[in-house]
């Protein structure tokens, strides 16, 4: 995790460092600096807490003079978050600056090596590693700052982003990337790097994607590419289509409600395009019907809310297509030895397009000979770009940590998927297609009216701002809705929460019910109403308070629940997209009534680029 960015060029660049920063505060928050050259030498300001506080303390980065620097926006993963641990480091007579975001996993070796040659250490973090490390090579190899970066390179171990600026060339910055991601903006009043695209986007909208143990050498007028062997690389740079206001809070609250309020849009654009003449093109996927009709098994691999939209994937990819399913959260699958047969494809769904995991997952299946589709959000990020076949979910930029939007978007990625799949193996008529599809092209308006109406569900979370535990239950794709919902209600409000397939409660669960909790029933399956309604039945019966979210026709359930929600007519294949919406709604209201940071909660970062 963590956010870097560097500028060279014309302006001062602390100013335009900080505003990069801002926009990278998602990666990580708990401390912030700048490393910029005053003329003469590096200075670096650095400071425990969020951007803000780095912020006052270099007055917007008016007591920072000069034209290049580098930034970074910590998420601890090597010593605690303090001032000493903040990045960027300093080699011993502060001639070399570096900023990290990733892991050094071999730091330890290089440390007892590095302190046996007389360095000192003044950090707990293995990013200080590197800063000595390039010391080392700098001064043993002619003083020669690419040779230095090479050397560094074939030396440490793990997954990372590094923004370098040495004092004896204050007009050149350094950067390189394995397996934490990096772009070079290329602006025209000098140039940039970045963790993500939102942070250079006010400058320009044409940049660079760097490719593992790739070196970038940036001036304010040139780029320059080499590879671990200083050999110089052509790369071909990309137009960036975002819109910036998309990255801004544009009049909201918090981020996190905006991109509740988009997700009509980010669905419609995710959906729209891809269906013509009443069938299914998803352009860039690339797969020919007869590669469809070879699949023989499907693996899901994914994390967090993305897992949680392959879990009802299974449901309805096995009930439409009739493929057998089987979903693993990556960072299971990637340890587990999976039987991976011939046949097989393996689906790996991401909003960043960077977690580590979900990564690692895809790229087993790759060493194994095995198909991969990456679904992903983030245009030309690792996933995207590695993965044998791509589908994109049109959600735009997503910052706040907690996902919506996204969320929405790789679930209606995943209904067209299993539908074109169903339409090609022959598993379901044209006519059913045609209906589906209709099903499928209302939901953006469905879901409108859904945040339209959110007035209900806000003022039932104003009440439960002191619960201490939550539970969710449902039964098939209610269960997967559940999954998600206990989610967002516990990542954003700190309320201990838990989803339970509602078969499961008399197996162990009903014993944590007690007087007054709350337990929030998902009831949209039709055929298994009977079912979930003897469970709320059963957890109100032993003092529970039931809140029910539920198809519009259910009036039946108003005789069992304590409040109701009602979402609209859909498929029972698509119910997910709907009931999610005010579970959504419920975690932002209960967070907002706590007080709480929605948009950047306690310990948890945006991507999560380490394991
Ligand atoms: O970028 P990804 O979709 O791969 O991220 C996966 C999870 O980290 C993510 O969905 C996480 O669970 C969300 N913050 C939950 O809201």
């Amino acid at each position: 995790m963590c956010g870097i960015v560097g500028y060279v060029g014309k302006k001062q660049a602390a100013p335009i460092l900080l505003d990069g920063l801002s926009r990278l505060e998602y990666r990580g928050y708990d401390s912030a600096g700048m490393a910029v050259y005053d003329g003469e030498k590096i200075v670096i300001n650095k400071t425990t807490g969020r951007l803000k506080v780095l912020s006052e303390l270099t007055h917007d980065g008016a007591t920072m003079s000069g034209h290049i620097g580098i930034g970074h926006t910590r998420w601890a993963t090597h010593g605690e978050p303090s001032d000493v641990n903040a990045h960027p480091h300093f080699n011993k007579d502060q001639s070399i600056a570096v900023v990290q975001n990733g892991i050094i996993e071999n730091y330890l070796k290089l440390r007892n090596l590095l302190q046996d040659r007389g360095y000192q250490f003044l950090s707990e973090t293995d990013t200080e590693v590197v800063v000595h490390l390039l010391d080392y090579y700098y001064n043993r190899y002619d003083k020669n700052p690419l040779t230095a970066v090479t050397k560094v390179i074939h030396r440490v171990e793990g997954s990372y982003a590094l923004g370098i600026l040495f004092a004896d060339h204050p007009d050149v910055m350094y950067a390189v990337r394995k397996d934490a991601p990096l772009i070079v903006g290329i602006g025209e009043e000098g140039n940039l790097i970045a963790s993500d695209v939102p942070a250079v986007l006010k400058y320009t909208r044409d940049v660079f994607f760097i490719e593992n143990e790739e070196i970038a050498v940036l001036t304010e007028k040139s780029i320059e590419f080499f590879n671990m062997d200083a050999d110089p690389i052509r790369k071909e740079s990309k137009h960036i289509d975002w819109d910036i206001n998309a990255a801004e809070k544009g009049g909201y609250e918090h981020f996190m409600l905006k991109e509740i309020y988009e997700q009509p849009k980010a669905v419609r654009d995710t959906i729209s395009p891809r269906i013509r003449d009443h069938s299914i093109v998803i352009e860039e996927l690339g797969m020919t019907d007869e590669e469809i009709r070879a699949v023989k098994k499907i693996h899901i691999a994914a994390c967090g809310s993305a897992y949680h939209t392959g879990v009802t994937s299974k449901y309805v990819f096995e009930g439409l297509a009739r493929i057998p399913v089987e979903v693993d959260l990556a960072s299971e699958f990637r340890y587990r030895d999976p039987i991976l047969e011939e046949g097989a494809l393996v689906i790996v769904i991401s909003q960043s397009g960077e977690t580590a995991d979900s990564l690692a997952a895809l790229r087993l299946a790759k060493d194994r000979g095995i198909t991969t589709l990456g679904i992903v959000n983030v245009v030309g990020s690792s996933i995207a770009r590695e993965a044998d076949k791509v589908m994109y979910t049109w959600a735009g930029p997503e910052i706040a940590v907690a996902t919506t939007k996204a969320y929405s978007c790789q679930l209606v990625a995943q209904y067209l998927l299993a539908l074109k799949f169903a339409q090609v193996r022959g598993q379901i008529t044209d006519e059913q297609l045609g209906e589906y599809l209709h099903e499928m092209e209302i939901l953006p308006n469905q879901i409108e009216s859904l945040i339209d109406n959110k007035h209900k569900i806000q003022k039932f979370a104003n009440r439960y701002v002191a619960a201490k535990d939550v539970f969710f239950i449902g039964r098939g794709i209610d269960y997967a809705i559940s999954l998600e919902g206990s989610l967002k209600l516990k990542e954003i409000s700190y309320i201990h929460s838990e989803a339970y397939a509602a078969g499961e409660l008399k197996h162990g669960t009903i014993s944590l019910i007690e007087d007054g909790t709350l337990v929030a029933a998902v009831v949209t399956q039709e055929e298994l109403y009977k079912k979930t309604i003897s469970n709320i039945v059963e957890v109100r019966s032993r003092g529970a308070y039931v809140l029910a979210v539920t198809n519009e026709d259910n009036i039946e359930i108003e005789k069992t629940a304590d409040c109701v929600i009602y979402i609209p007519k859909t498929s029972s294949y698509f119910t997910n997209s709907l009931a999610i919406i005010p579970l959504q709604i419920f975690g932002y209201y209960v967070s907002v009534g706590k007080g709480l940071d929605v948009d950047k909660p306690r310990n948890l970062a945006k991507s999560v680029t380490v394991e």
